[in-house]
């Protein structure tokens, strides 16, 4: 069975956003009633200025995983979070022409087979910004190890955002990646 990985618009998202919720609730072993609310942020979020997308299906169009994101713009929710998160100087550097990785999860029985790092090479590889942040659970995670595999930076450490009790990492990459051009082809 292959694994294609496709740009979807913000249309072809929503039509399948139950699909990917149900991924991302299983991907972060959220509660299942979680996924119907996160589905009407996630919604909204096509709208957002360069919003990106994209898909990895198999060969019978089951969605595997996906990711998305857009301009991180002031009067955002996160955007305003982690710019009070970081010196001012580091804000004015990264928080200008940046692109917001919102989601990327893959199903756990494809998690570790490159599936997220097709995701995230195509999605950077496809977008105009300066820069790719991020915000992941600040612990040993696969999430953790892809984002430094491609050269993600800290930006800010052990952050607890309103409404979780976990710390979360704010990273942030160059675009283009150097790490997954280097990598694109070994086949992982
Ligand atoms: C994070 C996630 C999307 C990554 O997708 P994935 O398909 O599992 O990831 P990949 O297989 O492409 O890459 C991750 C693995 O490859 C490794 N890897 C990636 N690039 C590599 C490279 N160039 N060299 C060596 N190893 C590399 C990573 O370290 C990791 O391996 P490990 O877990 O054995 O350490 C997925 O694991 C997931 O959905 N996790 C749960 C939800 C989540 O945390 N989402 C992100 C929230 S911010």
């Amino acid at each position: 069975m292959n694994t294609w990985v496709q740009v979807w618009t913000g249309r072809q998202f929503a039509a399948r956003v139950n699909e990917a919720m149900d991924i991302y609730v299983q991907a972060m072993q959220y509660p299942s009633h979680t996924g119907a609310q996160r589905a009407v942020t996630a919604r909204r979020h096509t709208s957002h200025e360069g919003f990106a997308c994209r898909a990895a299906v198999d060969d019978d169009d089951r969605l595997l995983g996906f990711g998305y994101g857009y301009t991180t713009l002031p009067g955002q929710w996160w955007h305003d979070l982690v710019r009070k998160a970081m010196p001012a100087t580091m804000a004015a550097e990264w928080l200008s022409d940046s692109f917001e990785l919102s989601e990327l999860h893959v199903l756990p029985s494809y998690q570790g087979h490159g599936i997220g790092r097709r995701l995230l090479a195509d999605l950077a590889g496809g977008i105009e910004h300066q820069a790719m942040l991020l915000s992941t659970p600040d612990a040993d995670t696969r999430a953790f190890r892809l984002y430094r595999h491609v050269g993600f930076l800290d930006l800010a450490r052990h952050y607890l955002f309103p409404g979780d009790a976990r710390p979360f990492a704010v990273l942030g990459a160059r675009l283009p990646l150097a790490a997954l051009a280097d990598h694109s082809g070994d086949g992982r």
